[in-house]
């Protein structure tokens, strides 16, 4: 394996369900050390309802104060047309809308059915894709969901078809209460990758369960080369009850220069970043590698 993509989520999902509300220069300044610690796909922000999700109410503001980085493109989330209007009025790269393959966490995180959501992002992939905008989508819930439990993988198949058609380039399959072991990720990937080409997924495991890297590892095995990671392993969707962080970014990035891996991420670099960003928060971030660099 050459290459392995990572999308560092933090500041987006890493921060969407903390008490902590950071100020905007904080949140600028930790997007400004993430990249010059060397991440190249980072998530600022979403542009969902700031009363649904206050700790990113400051989305424009933040995506409007960072200024471009050779290199590096910046995502946010879209749940609708409304998002759309206001992040088109900011630098913002690239756009990522979302939905989940359960019925009842889909209507728990954006107040519609799965069926009334469809057309939605349609509108939203397309309105995008004619201002010259690249848009990934995700998948939520796809091993699990807190309120229904196994989620068929047809329900899956059926929404990553619907979003290529939409146009989106990309399809992150999202373990959102980190339910996912390795053995059903490999037989989940084996199955979904008869319909959907590996090169258009990406892996998003939260950790709750402890199997967030093995899972990414066994997504790599399985040709999956784009991960999403969070710095510090922060994390957790607020419509998700019990859901945790993300793999963390520096256990991820160890993992993968350990397999001989180019990441171009400077671990130490991105240690700093969190442990700043845990001493602002007041807690100890989750990550391991973190937990092992602060002993040293
Ligand atoms: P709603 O209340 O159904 O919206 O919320 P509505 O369309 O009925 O509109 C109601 C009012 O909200 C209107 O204002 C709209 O203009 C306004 P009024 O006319 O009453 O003054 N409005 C908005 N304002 C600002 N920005 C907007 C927006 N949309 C409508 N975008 C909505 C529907 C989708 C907005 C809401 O449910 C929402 O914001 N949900 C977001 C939930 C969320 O962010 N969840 C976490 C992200 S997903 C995740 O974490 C999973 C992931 O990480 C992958 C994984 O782990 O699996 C991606
Ligand atoms: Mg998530």
């Amino acid at each position: 394996m050459d290459r392995v993509t990572i999308v560092e989520v933090g500041l987006r999902d890493g921060l969407q369900n903390e008490e902590t509300i950071l100020p905007v220069d904080v949140k600028r300044e930790i997007a400004e050390d993430l990249m010059a610690a060397g991440v190249k796909e980072l998530e600022i922000t979403s542009f969902v309802h700031p009363r649904w999700i206050p700790p990113l109410a400051d989305a424009a503001e933040l995506a409007c104060s960072l200024s471009p980085v050779e290199g590096v493109t910046t995502r946010a989330l879209i749940p609708n047309r409304k998002g759309l209007e206001r992040a088109l009025a900011t630098p913002v790269d690239e756009f990522a809308v979302f939905l989940s393959a359960s019925e009842t966490h889909n209507r728990k995180n954006v107040n519609k059915s799965v069926a009334d959501t469809l057309p939605v992002l349609r509108e939203v992939v397309e309105e995008a894709t004619t201002r010259g905008k690249r848009v990934r989508g995700y998948v939520s819930t796809v091993f699990g969901c807190p309120y229904e439990g196994e989620v068929p993988l047809p329900r899956t198949a059926s929404i990553c078809g619907e979003l290529l058609d939409m146009g989106v380039y990309e399809i992150s399959l999202g373990d959102t209460i980190g339910v996912a072991t390795p053995v059903q990720v490999r037989e989940f990937l084996k199955a979904l990758t008869k319909e959907i080409p590996a090169g258009c997924l990406a892996g998003h495991f939260h950790d709750t369960r402890g199997t967030a890297l093995v899972n990414a590892y066994v997504a790599l095995e399985m040709g999956v080369t784009t991960l999403d990671s969070a710095f510090g392993g922060l994390g957790g969707c607020p419509y998700a009850p019990g859901a945790s962080g993300n793999v963390a970014t520096e256990d991820l990035i160890y993992m993968l220069e350990g397999m001989g891996v180019e990441t171009g991420v400077d671990l130490d670099a991105l240690c700093r970043v969190s442990e700043k960003v845990g001493r602002r928060m007041g807690k100890t971030l989750p990550s391991k590698v973190l937990a092992s660099w602060t002993a040293t």
